[in-house]
């Protein structure tokens, strides 16, 4: 019996390692790449109030040397394993084709019509989970180390503005297209390719000098005058909809605009594109900080208070 247990337990789990190997080398819709993700979380970390900062270092697992990027594209690594399937809608939102509009009640749902199963759904569980920590409820239904990187990570996907776009096309996946001289499909544009290419172009292909450049442009550059207004938050469970909603008005306004299939963009598209895409990443990182320092350190930046 012992044995034919463990046989089972064998395939089962060479079953669970083929198909995890298949699913991490073939590309799919997994969100911003990794390269948005960790510019997304290393933005935020580097904007958190000290209480703040000190409760992610202190629920971030310890092989993550207190580097919260580290472990930011985590749940698109674990979101086909059978434990995290529930997980897989939350990347995203399905909205009604041409429609250029995001209604949490019509559009939030699973392919299932499960409610509340989508990204902003999602940042706004996480965000709740989260708020337990204050309390100092060591509920045992959630694992706030996980609702951190889940929170981490949806709050750029809910900024690439292709993870809110139409369901027909799987938000831009089924639109087979050329960047430049290679195949791609116009949601792959979004995720990565404009980031490589702009790296390649101006920043001699060097991260670092990338980002260092999104942080300087809304330091002291061009978005230095909007960053309050992208923290501006009434109240924190409802702004996730007002960032699908800026992501779904980008998508029909940039993202599709012009592009079908077969298409190719190159520089036309890409120029007129990139400032918007660094503009999400450094808004997207922005309001993770703003999300964060409210959840865990008192912190009201961006809240009106009430009167
Ligand atoms: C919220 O998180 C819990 C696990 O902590 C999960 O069971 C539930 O499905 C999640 N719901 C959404 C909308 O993310
Ligand atoms: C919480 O989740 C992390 C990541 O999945 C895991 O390593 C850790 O063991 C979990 N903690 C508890 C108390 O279950
Ligand atoms: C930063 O702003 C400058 C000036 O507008 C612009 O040329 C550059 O592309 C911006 N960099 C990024 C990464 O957004
Ligand atoms: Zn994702």
């Amino acid at each position: 019996m012992e044995g034919r247990k463990d046989s089972k337990r064998a395939r089962a789990l060479g079953l669970v390692l083929w198909v995890g190997f298949v699913l991490i080398f073939v590309p799919g819709a997994e969100g911003w790449s990794k390269e948005g993700h960790v510019f997304t979380c290393r933005i935020a970390q580097s904007l958190l109030k000290p209480d703040a900062a000190h409760v992610v270092k202190h629920l971030l697992p310890e092989y993550a040397n207190g580097d919260l990027s580290s472990l930011c594209t985590w749940p698109d690594q674990i979101r086909h394993w059978y434990k995290y399937r529930w997980t897989s809608s939350l990347h995203f939102i399905d909205t009604p084709d041409n429609e250029c509009s995001f209604d949490y009640a019509r559009d939030c749902h699973d392919q299932h019509g499960q409610e509340n199963m989508c990204v902003a759904g999602a940042i706004q569980n996480f965000t709740s989970q989260l708020l337990h920590y204050k309390e100092g409820t060591s509920d045992r239904r959630y694992n706030l180390t996980e609702a951190l990187l889940f929170l981490s990570h949806f709050m750029g996907d809910i900024h690439q503005p292709m993870h809110c776009a139409f369901t027909s096309d799987e938000g831009g996946n089924t639109i087979e297209l050329r960047w430049f001289r290679h195949k791609s499909n116009l949601h792959h544009v979004w995720d990565r390719e404009i980031i490589l290419t702009a790296a390649k172009d101006y920043y001699e292909k060097d991260m670092d000098l990338l980002l260092e450049d999104i942080e300087g442009n809304f330091t002291d550059g061009v978005w230095s005058d909007d960053t309050s207004s992208w923290r501006d938050c009434k109240d924190i469970l409802s702004c996730p909809i007002k960032y699908a909603t800026e992501s779904i008005k980008i998508a029909c306004k940039w993202g599709y605009k012009g592009v079908e299939n077969g298409a190719t963009l190159a520089d036309d598209y890409f120029n007129s594109r990139m400032p918007i895409v660094m503009k999400r990443i450094a808004q997207g990182g922005v309001r993770l900080a703003m999300i964060l320092n409210h959840v865990f350190s008192d912190d009201q930046e961006g809240f009106v208070s009430p009167t």
